[in-house]
Order: C-alpha cells, then sequence, then structure tokens
C-alpha cells in the first residue's frame, strides 16, 4: 500500500492505472475508520483492481462552530486497518492544496440538500459535494463507495455523479452497527459512558418503528409519534429532527406509507451530534 499526499502525483498514478486498463475503486473518508469504513473498502476491493481510500477532513464542510478542530483523527491506524482490507492507495493531500489560494468554485445540488441536514447544516452539503468534485478529479475512479449512514449525502453525490456526467458508478454500502445498535461513526469516540447509554435511543426508536411497520401499520403520523414518543421516553436525547421521507427526493411521506420510505433521526446526545436511519418498504438496503 503507497500513501500519496501530492495531488498531482495522485492524478498521474491514476492516470497510469487507468491507462492499464485498471478500474479504479475509490473510498472518500475524513478517516478515524471503523468497521462501516472498511465495509465500504472491502466492498470497492471486490469491484475494482485498484483500490483508493481518501483521508481529508475536509473544512468546510464544517460550519463554524462545529467540531473541525477536534475530529478525531489517528493516520497511522488508519493505514493499517486499511492495509489489512487490500487497499493499494491512501491519499492524503493537504488542506492548502486542495483548496488553492484564492479558491472561488463551489459545487453545488438544488433541492435534494435544502431539507433535514441541509435544513440544520445550511453550508454542509455544499462543502461535501465540492470536496467530492475535486476528490473525483484527482483519484478519477470508475467507481466509488458510499455509506447509507449519511443518506442525505450518499443521493446528493449520486444525483450530482448523474447530473455532471462524471461517468462514475455510485455504490451504496449499508449501515454498520455496533452490537447493540448503534450505528458505527467516528464521532461516537466523543460519547462518554452515559452518553453511549443514552445514544442508543436513536436505534431503539427506529426498531420500534420497524416493528409497527412490520406489523401492518401504515399512517405516517403513528409511525412519527412512534419514534418521538421513544425518543421522549429516554428523555437524555436532544432532538433536531425525526422524519419520514421519500427516499430519493427527502420530501416528506404521504399520510399513508405506500412503497418505500426513510426514516431520518438527528440528536444531541451529550455535547455529540448523531445521525440515523432506516429504510421500510421492499428494497430495503439496511439491515
Ligand atoms: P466520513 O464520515 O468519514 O464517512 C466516510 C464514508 O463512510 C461515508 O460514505 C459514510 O456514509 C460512510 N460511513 C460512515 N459510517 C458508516 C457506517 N456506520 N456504516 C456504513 N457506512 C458508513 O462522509 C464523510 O466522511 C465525508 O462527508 C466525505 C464523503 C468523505 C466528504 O468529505
Amino acid at each position: 500500500m503507497i500513501i500519496i499526499s501530492d495531488i498531482n502525483e495522485m492524478q498521474r498514478l491514476a492516470d497510469e492505472h487507468r491507462a492499464g486498463g485498471r478500474r479504479i475503486g475509490f473510498v472518500p473518508t475524513m478517516g478515524f475508520l471503523h468497521e462501516g469504513h472498511l465495509d465500504l473498502l472491502r466492498l470497492a476491493r471486490r469491484a475494482s483492481d485498484i483500490v483508493v481510500l481518501s483521508i481529508f477532513v475536509n473544512p468546510t464542510q464544517f460550519a463554524a462552530g462545529e467540531d473541525l478542530d477536534r475530529y478525531p483523527r489517528d493516520f497511522e491506524r488508519d493505514c493499517t486497518l486499511a492495509e489489512s482490507t487490500g487497499c493499494d492507495i491512501v491519499f492524503a493531500p493537504k488542506a492548502a492544496q486542495m483548496y488553492p489560494e484564492g479558491d472561488a468554485s463551489w459545487v453545488h445540488v438544488d433541492q435534494l440538500g435544502s431539507s433535514l441536514e441541509g435544513a440544520s447544516r445550511p453550508t454542509h452539503f455544499r462543502g461535501v459535494t465540492t470536496v467530492v468534485t475535486k476528490l473525483f478529479h484527482i483519484v478519477r475512479p470508475h467507481l466509488s463507495v458510499f455509506g447509507q449512514k449519511d443518506a442525505q449525502q450518499a443521493a446528493i453525490i449520486r444525483r450530482m455523479t448523474r447530473d455532471l456526467h462524471f461517468g462514475i458508478d455510485i455504490v451504496i454500502a449499508p449501515i454498520r452497527r455496533e452490537p447493540d445498535g448503534l450505528a458505527m461513526s467516528s464521532r461516537n469516540t466523543y460519547l462518554s459512558d452515559q452518553d453511549r447509554r443514552e445514544a442508543l435511543a436513536l436505534s431503539h426508536a427506529l426498531q420500534l418503528a420497524r416493528q409497527k411497520y412490520d406489523n401492518g401499520e401504515r399512517r405516517t403520523a403513528e409511525l412519527r409519534s412512534t419514534l418521538l414518543d421513544e425518543l421522549q421516553r429516554s428523555g437524555a436525547v436532544d432532538l433536531d429532527y425525526a422524519a419520514i421521507v421519500h427516499p430519493d427526493t427527502f420530501e416528506p411521506a404521504g399520510e399513508m406509507i405506500t412503497g418505500r420510505v426513510l426514516i431520518a433521526i438527528a440528536a444531541r446526545v451529550g455535547k455529540t451530534r448523531l445521525i440515523d436511519n432506516m429504510t421500510l418498504g421492499e428494497k430495503a438496503i439496511d439491515s
């Protein structure tokens, strides 16, 4: 496995692999890897000849007052974990090269990014789509893997890739959870022991809603009350949103659920903001 930080060197190597007819699979991350990230790498490994992992804590997707400065980092450990999955290249650029002096270009996807995460974090998705575009132009992948954990991000990237004719296959991997149900996240490291117990309210609420759905409940309002009751019962969770939406448009679901819907939750536990989601209906892609 090789480590590259220079953008031109990465582009040159990517061009060489493409010229050699090798398929490049790409997993963008902000590092502090966990099993969820490793699932993405394993998926890329199976589907490509060359696997590239990027590690870059992207400043433009954090708003002032968010956790950019304290975002967890462990580059050595990340490299060891990445190598264990058969990753070929770790691309870890510097912010000054990614965003050169005087940089004035942004990539913005309309509509999909205005609700839920976009409403709570208004500049977040613009930062994500811009950095992912930059990374795509540097790594030049044939395929790129994203996680359903960030369902709205995945949908926005898929739309951007299609709208702007990037010619990259976007693959979405299911949410990887801890044995007790908590969705894995680099930010889970912020949780105190007490927060960690209270954080289970998110996945519990989703599981309860799924049980009701499996037992035949199709009224959106009823399912939403189930979520809210469970989240309020736990008391310690400061809810940002709990929404039932169409999984492709992120528009609110109708009164009755027909077809597929996404239940998405964001909440603060202690000082940590967590998100989780679950798909209901046929072709559910999460476990
Ligand atoms: P990061 O939070 O590091 O996540 C990198 C990728 O791992 C994303 O596609 C995310 O959805 C996926 N992922 C995280 N936790 C997961 C879990 N429990 N199960 C499955 N997949 C999971 O998302 C970002 O970084 C950034 O926004 C990025 C796309 C790299 C742009 O900066």
